[in-house]
């Protein structure tokens, strides 16, 4: 069904369409757009009409939990954007390399986790002085003596 946005006649998209084109349920698109990811525009029988852009956002979407970033995270980046229009290949460049950065970090933290798992013997003693998972990089040294945990 042909729209004319911005003086442009575009084609639109029924939700039905979108998710056999995007392979995305329609629940799961009714949840996008209740979380603001996508958005639509309303016949006046009151039904969803989407931009052929949505099926960029929904990659981007899915790409972007694959990668474990979460939906509010998703939906600040895309906020950026116009979500009638498609977004652009330098946009989604800029996206991935915001992402990619988040991800090194994590990749990093976690390493450091697989380390200090490495590290402890799996005595059970979980003692602060003792075991690295406990006492990380013996950071609380660095704190003083007395007590920095109400547990412990
Ligand atoms: S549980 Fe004892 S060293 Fe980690």
């Amino acid at each position: 069904m042909p729209t004319v946005l911005d003086g442009t006649t575009v084609r639109m998209f029924s939700v039905g369409e979108v998710a056999e084109r995007s392979g995305v349920a329609v629940s799961t698109l009714h949840f996008y757009e209740s979380r603001g990811l996508i958005s639509s525009i309303r016949t006046a029988g009151n039904q969803r009409r989407y931009t052929p852009g949505v099926l960029r956002y929904i990659a981007i979407i899915k790409i972007a939990q694959r990668a474990g970033i979460p939906l509010d995270e998703i939906q600040g980046a895309l906020g950026d954007y116009d979500p009638m229009v498609r977004v652009t290949a330098a946009q989604w460049k800029s996206m991935a390399t915001r992402w990619r950065k988040g991800l090194e970090d994590r990749i990093a933290q976690l390493q450091r986790l697989r380390n200090e798992l490495a590290e402890c013997i799996g005595c059970g003693c979980l003692s602060l002085k003792a075991c690295p998972l406990r006492n990380p990089d013996d950071k609380l040294a660095a704190l003083g003596p007395g007590p920095h945990f109400e547990d412990s």
